[in-house]
């Protein structure tokens, strides 16, 4: 299956291709393009001239195209799951969900287009204010580079097309080099929903070659990357005046009282582990349980992860399958390698096989561990005892990163000071960080990002907000 490139509303032979590879089975599963950095100009330059278009767009064609882009989708939507499941060896059943989750997310955009608005400013507040009438609007800012990552292809890619197109920006896409299919997929959507030429433009191939040039091109007036913190902070450095929004890492936390029932919360901590073996930047990595628990915590913990299903992503009983690259599970091994010559017990896992790690517990393993305090994202939990909530806040706080942390807790009183006292960007109380639903605002403190996602406030980052005075005098 050889693809195209994305650009001007029109499907475009590369100069230069490569192979895609599944990452479960290895096997070839389409020639992508490798986009030059001419091609990328091009896709560039028909953003830029597509932003006018895309600005003058009344808002309720907008919230339409992208409501036809949900309805195509949902029709799709068992092609779409096997996409991500090939491309990214993501376990059939969590493909369903993510697809599901982008029909929802293009549907927020759709509602979201026709309510952006600004407000009236009582000038006369200030003395010489006096006789005039004042308001604001937002305006869309122009061509939005969006640079997304493997981990949910389709749904990441709408929480930054969705918001664009509904605040009547144009884009240019960079998807992950192991899941470029996805984004295709959705660019051929957008075309059936009659989304004018140019104003989504998909440029494949090394993410260093585009993402330098989308970064250092003055026709793009924002950057909204979901990655890694270094590739992150390497974009802020880079990208002058340009808007940056950076959707990054984290070494997410859950706090387990004493008081809380945890047969009720085991078979959720367990997916907010092993989901897509845990490649999700909100991946549940540390959990804290109070002393009176841990010993019962930690049995059925290990108990529900031993009935785990390991295998091929596009079998829909498998848990857990492949690792993204055989890289990951290199670097993996090493850092429970790592972690046990440091004195952590693996109470269940730490092999791998060809390229699937086996969900791994550890125990008493120090926060000064790679396991610990940087992002795992890999099948990896780490279980650890705590003699208070108090304690917990201090071992979750003692992060670079934060971007959400759960407590299950039946005390009100310790809930409201976890939520006040957790340094992070989202506090889930009696839930797992991993908790998340695609209009609520989401993104993280610290090294975990700047800005928020959430269809309505990635439109505020995607909007200039513009004041006109009235001067009645
Ligand atoms: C992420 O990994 O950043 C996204 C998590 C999600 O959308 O559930």
């Amino acid at each position: 299956m050889k693809k195209k490139l994305f650009i001007n509303g029109e499907w475009m032979e590369a100069s230069k291709y490569a192979s895609l590879s599944s990452p479960y089975s290895g096997n070839v599963i389409a020639e992508i393009p490798a986009a030059t950095v001419e091609e990328v100009d091009m896709g560039l330059e028909a953003a830029f001239q597509a932003r006018k278009t895309m600005a003058a767009m009344p808002s309720h064609q907008r919230a339409q195209i992208l409501e036809k882009v949900a309805s195509l989708l949902e029709k799709r939507a068992d092609e779409a799951a096997e996409i991500i499941a090939a491309e990214a060896a993501k376990p059939i059943s969590a493909a369903r969900a993510e697809v599901a989750r982008t029909v929802q997310t293009y549907k927020f955009a759709a509602e979201e287009a026709k309510r952006i608005h600004g407000e009236t400013i009582p000038l006369d507040a200030a003395p010489g204010g006096e006789g005039r009438i004042a308001y604001t609007v937002r305006e869309p800012i122009g061509v939005i580079g969006a640079i997304t990552p493997f981990n949910f292809p389709m749904n990441l890619v709408a929480h930054k097309v969705g918001p664009a197109i509904a605040s009547g920006n144009s884009v240019i896409l960079k998807p992950a080099s192991q899941t470029p299919l996805s984004a295709l997929f959705i660019a051929e959507l957008f075309q059936e929903a009659g989304l004018p030429a140019g104003a989504l433009n998909v440029v494949t191939g090394s993410g260093s070659l585009i993402g330098e040039k989308l970064v250092k091109d003055d026709r793009v007036k924002k950057i909204s990357f979901t990655g890694s913190p270094a590739v992150g902070i390497g974009i802020r450095n880079k990208a002058g005046l340009k808007r940056v929004t950076l959707e990054l890492g984290s070494n997410a936390a859950v706090i387990i009282d004493k008081d809380k029932n945890i047969d009720k919360i085991i078979s959720r901590c367990v997916s907010g582990a092993f989901g897509f073996q845990g490649q999700v930047c909100i991946s549940l990595q540390r959990v804290y349980v109070h002393e009176e628990q841990y010993e019962a915590f930690v049995e059925k913990f290990i108990t529900a992860t031993k009935r785990l299903k390991i295998g091929d992503p596009l079998d829909s009983k498998t848990d857990v399958s492949a690792l993204i690259t055989p890289k990951d599970v290199q670097r993996t091994l090493d850092w429970i390698e790592e972690a046990k010559q440091q004195g952590a017990k693996v109470a269940v896992g730490g092999t791998a096989e060809g390229n699937i790690l086996s969900p791994t517990v550890l125990l008493e393993a120090d926060s000064c561990l790679k396991v610990s305090c940087q992002e795992v994202f890999a099948p990896i939990v780490l279980i650890n005892k705590v003699k208070s909530v108090d304690e917990a806040i201090e071992l979750v706080n003692d992060s670079r990163y934060g971007l959400q942390a759960g407590i299950y807790t039946d005390n009100v009183h310790t809930a409201l000071t976890a939520a006040e006292r957790l340094h992070v960007g989202g506090v889930m109380i009696n839930d797992i960080p991993t908790f998340r639903v695609d209009h609520m605002p989401y993104g993280g403190v610290k090294e975990s990002g700047v800005g928020r996602e959430g269809i309505k406030y990635a439109i505020e980052e995607m909007t200039e907000l513009k004041l006109v005075v009235f001067n009645r005098n």
